[in-house]
């Protein structure tokens, strides 16, 4: 059997995944993805390491179940708190995780702030400490329980959402010190983009990690020859929201964010 035929997995605690999918839809051309979102169990970001380890578990033997050639965890959250643990017990699975991306920032912006948001359990977490050990001379993390509930709604631009996000940046930019940078480390905030930077000097670089695990997705692919030579007939992607009471409002939901331009 030809494995380079079979999609490509891809998950998170619900839409913010859809921001990756985007991409490697841009970026992978020839390949078909399985898309799940956790809804049911959603947020990540607030549970215990513990708890989300067991979410991403479950989900990751769904999608196993399917068939998939190769798993991606579009989520910062559950990457932080169970892909070590999940690369352990699938060692021949290519399993690609996600981190804040604060090296990338740390590359581009060497002087100056850099802010990083994400959820309270992936800045908690010890691999992020690791990361903040090495890149983040210049960081300052900043929690942002309640801000992936935004997207949750289908909401990237309102006032409401502008406010969450002034409190935050605040007294970063009240103290003439604007910042470089500003990472967005988990997958839904990918959606704000553009918020984000309306409410930012125009120099202050606004980056996320979606193109580099795109990219390490084909690396590794590409290693194990399993990128697929043909573009495959039919849709390119198939969304899952299983044992959610709303899986139909989250599926246009989603096909509407998908169509947001990078
Ligand atoms: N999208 C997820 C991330 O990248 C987390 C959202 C949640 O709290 O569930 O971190």
């Amino acid at each position: 059997m030809d494995r380079s035929a079979l999609p490509i997995g891809i998950f998170d605690s619900g839409m913010g995944g859809l921001s990756v999918l985007r991409t490697a839809l841009r970026m992978l051309p020839d390949e078909r993805f399985v898309f799940y979102g956790d809804i049911a169990n959603a947020p990540y970001g607030t549970k215990t390491e513990d708890e989300v380890y067991r979410c991403a578990r479950a989900v990751t033997g769904r999608l196993m179940d399917e068939g998939v050639k190769a798993l991606v965890i579009a989520c910062n959250t559950a990457t932080c708190a169970a892909a070590a643990q999940l690369r352990d017990e699938f060692p021949d699975f290519i399993i690609v995780g996600m981190e804040p991306a604060l090296k990338l920032a740390h590359d581009q912006c060497p002087e100056g702030r850099i802010l990083v948001l994400a959820t309270p359990v992936s800045l908690a977490s010890q691999k992020y400490r690791r990361l903040y050990e090495s890149y983040g001379e210049h960081a300052v993390s900043l929690p942002c329980p309640g801000l992936m509930e935004f997207v949750e709604r289908g909401d990237i631009d309102s006032e409401e959402l502008k406010g969450y996000l002034k409190e935050k940046f605040g007294p970063y930019l009240a103290d003439g010190q604007a910042p470089s940078a500003v990472v967005l480390g988990c997958t839904h905030y990918v959606f704000l983009k553009s918020t984000v930077q309306s409410l930012l000097p125009a120099a202050t670089r606004v980056l996320d990690g979606n193109e580099g695990t795109v990219r390490q997705l084909r690396r590794r692919l590409e290693q194990q020859g399993l990128l697929s030579a043909a573009r495959p007939a039919g849709e390119r992607f198939s969304l899952g929201f299983h044992l959610a009471e709303n899986a139909g409002k989250a599926d246009s939901l989603a096909r509407k964010l998908l169509r947001i331009p990078e």
